[in-house]
């Protein structure tokens, strides 16, 4: 059971709806803060610290409502833990949101991360965080104006690393190895693939895959960029009604989380599913539907892990060339994880979750267990449901 941290002075109906969410979820601990000027919550999960202190991006993005945030961090914080397992780096699973509800428009955007950053301190190190969807490289170096708990930025004035090419990078190396899986042949060259999203990570895509010679049909929300990277690319707009309608070899999403329900899996005319987004799936269930279908699901957290893989790598220096080498790495792990899956004529997601599971089992921190408590600031409160929030 998680505890729920807030800020001494929050005052809130929405904690206790928090706060049974939170009970439920298998994770360490949640924080819960409410940021007045803009209206936002920001909410940082931490799911487990068994591979070491957390780590995991940051979202920015409008929801209907808080707890809708606060669910999205929760899953995304669980999908990290699974990630860091995979490609084998030693931090633990977390992931934060800032919910902007929909009727925030204009707020001082460096403000609001100088005091994401103030709670990040107040976490003391258990969680660090990075890019993620809504969020860019400027966002980053204003955290890092008031916190060292950001990954990607330098003491240099340079812009912060954007990571997102490199998990396009990551993507395509798993598009390849699927391919190969269900085509027996790795080649772009003719290949219709439909893309769900062109921001930091569905755009470079895009133009690697345009270059390979796949033929391209694009999707994105944002008229403006849908259009010019259409024209750009050659490609064909697919609208937001058609996108599980239309015919292609392979479907990217790159966008938000949860597209593919169990409705979408029955029917969606698509031979493989691999893409950048965290938690494609409604749940987990729906692999089962589409391995049945014989659609094959690349598991998001491997495919995705591209930025988790590079960024610390060039924080420590490692060079450009070492850094692609290890991408390409994530072709290798998936073809591991399908085969195996294979093997067991199970669906991928289950082959990938119990390399994760093997990964968790044999972790040195599981008897040397980093405690939350020797971390998080006195700023910091735990909330107990019982207890009605001060004001
Ligand atoms: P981004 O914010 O740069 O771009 C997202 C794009 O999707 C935007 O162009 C937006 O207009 C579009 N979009 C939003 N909702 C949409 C919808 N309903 N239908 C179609 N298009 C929509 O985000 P980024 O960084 O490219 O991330 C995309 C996904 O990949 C997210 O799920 C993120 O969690 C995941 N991811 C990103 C990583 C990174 O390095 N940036 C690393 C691993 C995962």
């Amino acid at each position: 059971m998680a505890k729920l941290y807030i800020c001494e002075d929050e005052k809130s109906d929405e904690l206790a709806e928090f706060s049974r969410l939170v009970k439920d979820w298998d994770g360490v601990a949640v924080v819960a803060k409410h940021d007045s000027p803009t209206g936002a919550w920001i909410f940082v999960a931490i799911h487990s610290l068994q591979l070491g202190m957390a780590g995991g991006g940051c979202r920015l993005k409008r929801y209907a409502k808080p707890i809708d945030g606060l669910r999205d961090a929760l899953r995304l914080a669980a999908g990290m833990t699974q990630k860091w397992a995979i490609i084998g780096n030693a931090f633990g699973g977390g992931k934060s949101v800032i919910a902007l509800s929909e009727s925030t428009t204009d707020f001082d955007r460096p403000a609001l991360f100088h005091r994401f950053g103030a709670v990040l301190n107040d976490l003391g190190g258990i969680y660090s965080t990075g890019e993620d969807l809504g969020t860019r490289p400027a966002d980053m170096n204003a955290l890092a104006e008031v916190t060292s708990y950001v990954h990607g930025v330098d003491s240099s004035s340079k812009p912060a690393i954007d990571s997102g090419p490199y998990t396009a990078v990551g993507v395509m190396a798993g598009m390849k190895t699927s391919l190969e899986h269900v085509l027996s042949s790795s080649s772009f060259k003719g290949i219709t693939i439909l893309i769900q999203g062109l921001g930091s990570v569905g755009g470079p895509l895009a133009r690697m895959l345009a270059a390979a010679g796949a033929t391209l049909l694009l999707a994105d929300v944002d008229e403006a960029r849908l259009h010019s990277f259409a024209s750009e690319l050659d490609a064909t707009i697919v609208s937001g009604e058609k996108l599980f309608e239309t015919e292609c070899d392979l479907f990217a999403p790159c966008a938000i989380g949860g597209v593919i329900t169990s409705d979408v899996a029955k029917r969606i005319p698509t031979k493989i599913i691999c893409g950048a987004a965290n938690n494609q799936l409604e749940s987990d269930e729906v692999s089962a539907i589409l391995h049945q279908r014989g659609v094959l699901f690349a598991p998001d957290y491997v495919v995705n892990a591209g930025g988790a893989i590079a960024v610390p790598m060039l924080e420590n220096g490692m060079s450009e060339a070492a850094v692609y080498e290890r991408l390409e790495g994530v072709g290798t792990t998936l073809r591991e994880i399908l085969a195996d899956a294979a093997s067991l004529n199970e669906s991928p997601l289950l082959g990938a979750a119990r390399r994760v599971n093997r990964v968790l089992s044999q972790s040195a921190a599981q008897n040397n267990p980093i405690d939350p408590a020797d971390f998080i600031s006195g700023n910091l409160t735990a909330y107990l449901p019982s207890r009605q929030p001060k004001g």
